[in-house]
């Protein structure tokens, strides 16, 4: 059976990933979250898969951002937003729209690693998909400004060589 698989302009592209989002992470069980107040940025991309049965199956953020690694400017791939629809789940889509993100990273000459935030239930899911930890700090941007992120654990991607510890600060919100 064929996939169909859309890497789609970000803003453009909400609407579709809206109801999926939602479905997922819904304002009523977000808000009672320890990051349920967290502002998060916009994907620039977002990677698509359609359900054989129609509508959205997975979806998959992309973001760009050139971010501090000790002080020093790297530019960076970001995934987000991962999500696969509860019927659709354990047929491969996630994994198969990650590679569908990182390869689209990999194209970007620029873009040294990617990084990812993710909660402790979702460690082995990355780890078995050479997601690793990144064991440093990272700092962001806030409506309030700058700020320490630790409501959830980077793990990072080599593309080049990802760095594993010292300070990350993302720059802007967090993804
Ligand atoms: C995590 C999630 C995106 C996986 O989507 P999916 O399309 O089912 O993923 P895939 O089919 O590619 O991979 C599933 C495989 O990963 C494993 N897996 C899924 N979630 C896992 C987890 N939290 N920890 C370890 N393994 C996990 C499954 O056991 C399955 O393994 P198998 O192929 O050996 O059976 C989906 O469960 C989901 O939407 N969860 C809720 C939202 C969420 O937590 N998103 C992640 C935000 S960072």
């Amino acid at each position: 059976m064929s996939i169909e698989i859309d890497i789609l302009n970000g803003d453009a592209s909400w609407p579709i990933a809206e109801p999926l989002h939602s479905a997922v992470w819904g304002r009523d069980v977000v808000e009672k979250l320890p990051w349920g107040h967290v502002q998060w940025a916009n994907a620039d991309l977002r990677v698509l898969i359609e359900a054989p049965s129609g509508g959205l199956a997975c979806h998959v953020g992309v973001y760009f951002r050139t971010i501090l690694w000790n002080g020093r400017k790297v530019h960076v791939g970001g995934i987000g937003g991962v999500a696969t629809r509860e019927d659709c789940r354990r047929r491969g889509y996630a994994t198969l729209a990650i590679e569908a993100a990182v390869h689209t990273m990999r194209a970007n000459d620029a873009v040294r690693f990617a990084l990812l935030f993710c909660e402790p239930h979702n460690f082995a899911f990355y780890q078995a998909r050479n997601w690793h930890p990144f064991t440093g700090e990272v700092w962001c941007e806030q409506k309030d400004g700058r700020i320490r992120f630790d409501y959830m654990a980077p793990f990072v991607l080599d593309i080049g060589r990802a760095p594993r510890q010292g300070t990350l600060d993302l720059c802007g919100l967090p993804w």
